[in-house]
């Protein structure tokens, strides 16, 4: 019942994935569970925020922070009451949710209670690693969406 209820709120996902498209696919699970639309930080109107109930921000990791288009949309995004978000990324060594420090820290500071956050590892070839084949090769995997699938159900009931 709890969940019906929940699962009525309006969500939305603004993620930033271009390196292997392994947030993407972590979006695509949690937006299905959660019935949310997903944007790009530029297809976001930052007075629109308001609009919702529960806001996901995700990117993969890089150089040890979510991408910088949603740091910059978060810069220009009005102060909340009582507005709940979550934090969520792929990166090339899982970290505990430590990247995510900096947004996190942003997010608060205009209103927004972090509710849960979610990392995995994702295919990763920056660097020198292309010449190896890359690191975490098929990653996301199945698990991997599985975890995503149990972190967006926990969100229903939040
Ligand atoms: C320019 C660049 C910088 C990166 N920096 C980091 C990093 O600091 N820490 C980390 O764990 N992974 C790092 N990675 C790996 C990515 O976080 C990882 O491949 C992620 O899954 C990419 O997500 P995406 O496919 O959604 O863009 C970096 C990748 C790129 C291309």
């Amino acid at each position: 019942m709890k969940e019906d209820v929940m699962s009525k709120k309006k969500s939305l996902l603004i993620v930033f994935s271009y390196h292997h498209k392994n947030t993407e696919k972590i979006a695509n699970v949690i937006a299905g569970v959660l019935e949310a639309q997903i944007k790009t930080p530029q297809q976001v109107n930052p007075e629109e925020l308001q609009e919702y109930d529960l806001i996901g921000f995700g990117s993969g990791i890089y150089s040890e922070n979510l991408h910088k288009s949603i740091h910059e949309l978060v810069d220009k995004i009005p102060q909340v009451i009582n507005k709940k978000a979550v934090i969520f990324s792929t990166s090339a060594i899982a970290e505990k949710n430590s990247n995510h420090k900096k947004l996190r820290k942003k997010l608060q500071s205009k209103g927004y209670e972090i509710i849960d956050e979610f990392n995995c590892r994702g295919f990763n070839t920056n660097s020198f690693m292309k010449f190896f084949g890359g690191m975490n090769k098929g990653r996301p995997n199945d698990k991997d969406l599985k975890h995503a699938e149990e972190f967006a159900q926990n969100l229903l009931k939040k």
